[in-house]
């Protein structure tokens, strides 16, 4: 076994425009696994859009990886009686080749779970279990983390528990291009709801429609998005998927019906607007996910059902997501949509990418094979 391994690392503040020089590459021991821990080669490691936001409100340090990553790995040593060697697993890691685990460390930058997600993982973390053999050998390692991981589970669960979606549902889906909005589309439609997507750009929403096989796209970049949506949707909204926030967010708002339904995930138009991470935490996380005092009282006045909240609250279900997509996948009738680059050297460009380039589906730097 290779006595050192290479890991990235934040070389500098951010202040300006992310550049690959802002990462510098270390090469350090590769440790030994004590009481309780198990040594993982990491094989992918998945790009969070709010990475660069770390780094500017300093929760990546200067010196040091982030270590808050989900990636998938091997465990090549262990002394962790939750795991075997040869185990394929599900755990967060830094920017680096090699991860210490342990299956009584709590998920690292997320609040804590509950007594049921840390029964079906056997550790205390939702971000850390073995994934099973069959999936492993149905699957590479880029799908297991992307539509078996945190992105196709909450367009799955949150379409469940916004729905039923019935065919006469007229849906709209935001960030339709990005991981999570790729699969919600894909699962509306399954659903055989009419969809209509939300992309920057004419080429955008054509690869949207071609792509995802939905009804249509609207570039949200659109002069007058209020009329654009409005010839769209002539019946209203009767569910909105909503991980962007910002002027998507409340065009589309003024067109959910009463009664309707919204899921909002997340607020990706503030992790890639300029600027990012200099706001300060939001006081709850329905205000994280956009909906703030002004939005909640709208969504009162029509009697809009609105759920937000973090995926892993449901993760004591997840073998039952894992199945129903896989059957979804295996069947040809969703398609995982990522973004997949090759090569430990590559880390720093892509990240850097990942703000001033159009990419579709999740981004992931691979650099091991099983
Ligand atoms: N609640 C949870 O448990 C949970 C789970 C997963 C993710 N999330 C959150 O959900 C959000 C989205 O995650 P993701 O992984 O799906 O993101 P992603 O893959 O990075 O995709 C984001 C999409 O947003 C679109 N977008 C970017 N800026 C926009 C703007 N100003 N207006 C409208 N659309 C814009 C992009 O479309 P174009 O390229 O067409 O511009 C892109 O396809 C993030 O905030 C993430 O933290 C939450």
């Amino acid at each position: 076994m290779d006595q050192m391994f290479r890991q990235w690392v934040l070389s500098k503040p951010l202040e300006g425009p992310l550049e690959p020089d802002h990462f510098q590459l270390r090469e350090v021991p590769l440790p030994d696994p004590g009481p309780g821990q198990a040594l993982v080669r990491v094989l992918l490691v998945n790009i969070h859009s709010a990475t660069r936001k770390r780094m500017v409100a300093g929760g990546t340090k200067v010196g040091a990886t982030d270590p808050t990553n989900f990636a998938c790995g091997v465990v090549v040593k262990s002394r962790d009686p939750a795991f075997q060697e040869g185990d394929v697993i599900h755990c967060q890691a830094g920017w680096q080749e090699y991860q210490l685990v342990s299956s009584d460390d709590a998920a690292i930058g997320y609040p804590p779970v509950n007594e049921l997600v840390k029964a079906t993982n056997g550790t205390n973390s939702p971000f850390l279990y073995v994934f099973r053999p069959a999936l492993v050998r149905m699957w590479s390692p880029s799908v297991l983390m992307d539509v078996l991981s945190t992105s196709g589970l909450t367009a799955y669960f949150g379409l469940r528990e916004c729905g039923p979606l019935m065919p006469s549902d007229h849906v709209a889906v935001a960030g339709t291009s990005g991981s999570v909005g790729s699969m919600a589309a894909q699962l509306a439609k399954i659903a055989g709801a009419r969809v209509m997507g939300f992309a920057g750009g004419e080429e955008r929403c054509r690869w949207v429609v071609d792509t995802l096989g939905i009804d249509g796209c609207v570039d949200y970049k659109a002069d007058d998005l209020d009329a654009e949506l409005q010839a769209r949707f002539p019946q209203g909204i009767d569910f909105f998927s909503d991980g962007v926030g910002g002027r998507v967010s409340e065009a589309a708002l003024k067109l959910v019906k009463p009664n309707g339904r919204m899921f909002s995930y997340g607020s990706a138009s503030a992790l890639y607007g300029e600027g990012s991470g200099t706001g300060g935490p939001a006081p709850s996380i329905r205000h994280m996910m956009g909906i703030t005092d002004e939005v909640e009282q709208k969504l009162r006045q029509r009697n809009i059902k609105a759920e937000a909240w973090m995926v892993i609250d449901f993760y004591h279900e997840r073998m039952r997501a894992e199945d129903d997509l896989s059957r979804l996948m295996f069947t040809g009738r969703l398609k995982p949509i990522t973004n997949l680059v090759e090569g430990f050297d590559k880390l720093p460009g892509a990240i850097a990418d990942l703000y001033r380039k159009r990419r579709s589906g999740k981004l992931q730097v691979q650099f091991g094979t099983l």
